[in-house]
C-alpha cells in the first residue's frame, strides 16, 4: 500500500445529546465505505470525534450542574461505547477540546485574517442556539408565545454583539467554478442543484466569533472573542489531518492524509459543508475535499425522531434486540444512501427474517448441515471434476462482483448490497437444481456430491467477503463456520471474490443460525417494548436538563418495585417462550406474562418471592392482560429471575 489513504469522516457529533439512531447511520456507512476500500487492499483512513464547544453546550452542562469540560468527557465516551458496540473501526477520534485542534483551529483563523478575509464588526440578529446558527429575518416564522422559529424548528433568539466577520460574498464566484468544474463534489446531484442556486442568490458575510458565552477556542489576538462553533468544528477534518501552525507551506505535515476523500453528513448541515467549508479553506490556502456526500434523514415509524420516537429506536437496544448486523445491514440496505427513510420495527424484522434468515443464513446452514450429514463435516474439492465452479454460479459471482464494487464504489451501499444477494440466491437456486440430499443416496455420485457442496461453499465464502464491509461480524462466523483460515479475509481483493480460490478441503464447523427467524409472538414482545419505551421517552426528563443515560432519584422513585410471591405459574399453549404467572402483592393476585419459559419450568417458580414492577401500565400479550413486569438478570443467554435475599412479605417494597 503506497500514496494518500482514502479518507472519509463523519460530522463529529454533538455532545449535549447521546448517541441516537441519525449519528449511529452516518458512521456506520462511514465504517462501510473505509471497510470496502481496505477489503480491496487499499489504505483507509477513518475519522470521527465529537464537538464539544459552543453556546449549546455550555448551556446544557450548566443545566447538568456541571462543568462543560467533565461534561464532554462523559458524553463524548457514550459515543466511542457505542462505536465499539457497533464494531467501528476508525483510525482516528478526534474531540475539539484537544489541544491539537485548537491549536490548529487557531492557525487556520491565522490564515484566513492574514488573507484579509476576516474584518471587525456588529452582529444585530437572529441565532438558533440548537443550530448554533446565524438566520435573517426572512427566513423566520412566527410560533405561539411570540416565539420565532428558524426553518428547522429551532427556536431564534435576538444577539447583538461585536463580532468579526468571514467575507463570504468574495467566494461566490470561486465557490461556483468549483461546484461546476468538479460535478461530483457535492452528491447525491438534487442536493449539488440546490447548493448551487442557494450560491448563485448571493452569500452574505459570516458571523465567525462570538461574546457573549466562553466555551470555545478563543480568537486569537482579541481573546474577548471566541471562534463560532462552526468554524472551529469544520476545522476538525484538517487539524485531525495534522494542520498546525508552524508547519509552514499547506500546514500538513508530508504523510497526512488530507485532502478529504469523502465528508459524509446529514441533508441538514450540507451548506456548512459545501459553502462555508470550502470557502474557509480557499481563502486559507488549503486543498478542498474531494466529495461531500450527505444523506437522507430517517424517519421512526412514520414520524419525525423525537426524543420519545428515539428512545424506541435507541441504538443500544436495537442492538440488543436485533444484534449489530441486523441493524448495520437494515440502515444501508433499506434505503438509497443520500434519501430519507422510514425506520419501523416491522421493515426491520421483514428484512431480518427474508434476507438475513431465508436468504444468508439459511443457505449457510443448510449447506453445511449437508456437509455434516453426508461428508461428516469434510468439504473436499472433488478431484478431477472439470466444470468446478459451474457455470452459473461463475456467472452470478462475477455479475455480482462487478455491479458490487462499481456500487460500493459510488457509495450505493444499497445496490452493492443486493448485488451480494444476487450471489447467495443463484447459490441457493443451485442447491435447489442440483438436490444434493438425492445425490447423497446413491454412493456412486459421491464426487458429485462433494462438488456441489464445494462450489455452493465457494459461493458463501465470496458473498461473506462482500458484505463483509457492512457485516464483519456475519462474514467472520461464515468464515469460521466454513473452516476458513482465520486471517481469510486479509487475501488479496481478487483471490476473495473468486470461487475457485475455495481451498481444495475444510474441516467446517456448522453453527448456530446466524439469523434466527423473528416469529408471531417474538415481534408481539418487541411491539410491546416499543411502546412501552416510547411511554418512558414521553416521561423522561426534558433535553439538556439530565446527563444522557442518567435518571433523576425522583423518576427512579416513580418505579413500584415489589417483593412478590408467585401463586400460580402455567405454560401458553403454543407459545414457547411466555408463562402465565399469578403473584400476590398481599391481597388479590395479579396475572404477569413472563418470557421464562424457556429458562424456567413453572412448578420450579411456585411460592418463589420475585421483583415486581408494580405500576407498568398493563399490556396484552397471547390474549391476556399482563399486569407487570418479573425483574431478571440477563447474560444474554440465559435468564435469572431477580429475588430478595431472605425472607419478607409479599408486597414488601424494594427501593
Ligand atoms: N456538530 C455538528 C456537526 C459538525 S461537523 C463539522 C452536528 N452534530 S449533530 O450531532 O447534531 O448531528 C450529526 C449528524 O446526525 C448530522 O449529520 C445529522 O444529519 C445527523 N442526524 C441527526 N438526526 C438524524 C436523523 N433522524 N436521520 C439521519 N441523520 C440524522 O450537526
Amino acid at each position: 500500500m503506497s500514496g494518500k489513504p482514502f479518507y472519509i469522516t463523519t460530522p463529529i457529533y454533538y455532545v449535549n445529546d447521546k448517541p441516537h439512531l441519525g449519528h449511529a447511520y452516518t458512521t456506520v456507512a462511514a465504517d462501510a465505505k473505509a471497510r470496502f476500500h481496505r477489503l480491496r487492499g487499499e489504505a483507509a483512513h477513518f475519522l470521527t470525534g465529537t464537538d464539544e464547544h459552543g453556546q449549546k453546550l455550555e448551556r446544557a452542562a450548566r443545566a447538568a450542574g456541571m462543568e462543560p469540560l467533565p461534561f464532554c468527557d462523559m458524553n463524548s465516551a457514550k459515543f466511542q461505547e457505542l462505536w465499539a458496540k457497533l464494531n467501528i473501526r476508525f483510525d482516528d477520534y478526534i474531540r475539539t477540546t484537544e489541544e491539537r485542534h485548537k491549536r490548529g483551529v487557531a492557525e487556520l483563523w491565522r490564515r484566513v485574517h492574514a488573507a484579509g478575509d476576516i474584518y471587525l464588526s456588529t452582529y444585530a440578529g437572529w441565532y438558533a442556539v440548537r443550530d448554533e446558527a446565524f438566520y435573517a429575518e426572512s427566513e423566520l416564522t412566527d410560533a405561539p408565545g411570540g416565539k420565532k422559529l428558524a426553518p428547522s424548528g429551532a427556536e431564534v433568539e435576538w444577539v447583538e454583539e461585536p463580532s468579526y466577520f468571514f467575507r463570504l460574498g468574495k467566494y461566490q464566484g470561486a465557490l461556483l467554478e468549483h461546484y461546476a468544474r468538479h460535478p461530483e463534489f457535492i452528491q447525491p446531484e438534487a442536493r449539488r442543484n440546490e447548493v448551487v442556486r442557494f450560491v448563485e442568490g448571493g452569500l452574505r458575510d459570516l458571523s465567525l466569533s462570538r461574546t457573549s458565552f466562553r466555551w470555545g477556542i478563543p480568537v486569537p489576538g482579541d481573546e474577548r472573542h471566541v471562534i463560532y462553533v462552526w468554524f472551529d468544528a469544520l476545522g476538525n477534518y484538517a487539524t485531525a489531518a495534522g494542520f498546525a501552525p508552524g508547519r509552514g507551506g499547506s500546514g500538513l505535515p508530508p504523510e497526512s492524509p488530507w485532502p478529504a476523500d469523502q465528508h459524509f453528513i446529514g441533508k441538514d448541515i450540507l451548506r456548512f459543508h459545501a459553502v462555508y467549508w470550502p470557502a474557509f479553506l480557499l481563502s486559507a490556502g488549503l486543498p478542498l475535499p474531494r466529495q461531500v456526500f450527505s444523506h437522507g434523514w430517517w424517519t421512526v415509524e412514520g414520524q419525525k425522531m423525537s426524543k420519545s420516537l428515539g428512545n424506541a429506536v435507541d441504538p443500544h437496544w436495537l442492538i440488543e434486540e436485533y444484534g449489530v448486523d441486523a441493524i448495520r445491514y437494515f440502515l444501508l440496505r433499506e434505503i438509497p444512501f443520500g434519501l430519507d427513510g422510514d425506520f419501523s420495527h416491522r421493515a426491520l424484522i421483514e428484512r431480518i427474517n427474508s434476507d438475513l434468515a431465508n436468504d444468508l443464513g439459511n443457505l449457510l446452514h443448510r449447506t453445511l448441515n449437508m456437509v455434516k450429514r453426508y461428508r461428516g463435516g469434510r468439504l473436499q474439492r472433488a478431484s478431477g471434476e472439470e466444470e468446478l465452479p459451474e457455470d452459473e454460479l461463475r456467472a452470478a459471482a462475477i455479475a455480482g462482483k462487478q455491479t458490487w464494487e462499481r456500487e460500493m464504489e459510488k457509495t450505493n451501499f444499497q445496490e452493492g448490497l443486493k448485488a451480494a444477494w444476487h450471489v447467495v440466491s443463484a447459490a441457493n437456486k443451485y442447491i435447489d437444481a442440483t438436490a444434493p440430499w438425492e445425490l447423497a443416496k446413491n454412493r456412486n455420485l459421491e464426487r458429485r456430491l462433494d462438488a456441489v457442496l464445494w462450489n455452493a461453499a465457494a459461493s458463501l465464502r465470496v458473498a461473506a467477503a462482500m458484505i463483509w464491509p457492512v457485516m464483519p461480524q456475519t462474514a467472520e462466523r461464515i468464515g469460521q463456520q466454513l473452516g476458513l483460515a482465520e486471517n481469510w479475509l486479509r487475501a488479496p481483493f481478487a483471490e476473495l471474490v473468486d470461487l475457485r480460490a475455495l481451498p481444495e478441503a475444510l474441516e467446517t464447523r456448522l453453527g448456530d443460525p446466524l439469523f434466527p427467524r423473528i416469529e408471531e409472538e417474538a415481534r408481539a414482545e418487541i411491539e410491546r417494548k416499543v411502546a412501552a419505551r416510547i411511554a418512558e421517552g414521553e416521561e423522561g426528563p426534558a433535553p439538556g436538563a439530565m446527563p444522557p443515560g442518567l435518571v433523576s432519584i425522583e423518576e427512579f422513585r416513580r418505579l413500584e418495585l415489589r417483593a412478590a410471591r408467585v401463586v400460580e405459574a402455567e405454560r401458553i399453549p403454543r407459545s414457547k417462550n411466555l408463562l402465565k404467572i399469578k403473584v400476590t402483592l398481599g391481597g388479590a393476585p395479579r396475572t404477569v406474562v413472563a418470557g421464562l419459559a424457556r429458562h424456567y419450568a413453572p412448578e420450579d417458580l411456585l411460592g418463589r418471592t420475585v421483583i415486581l414492577v408494580a405500576n407498568l401500565q398493563p399490556t396484552r400479550l397471547m390474549g391476556m392482560e399482563s399486569q407487570g413486569m418479573l425483574l431478571a438478570a440477563s447474560d444474554g443467554e440465559r435468564l435469572l429471575l431477580a429475588g430478595v435475599e431472605g425472607e419478607v412479605a409479599p408486597g414488601a417494597r424494594i427501593q
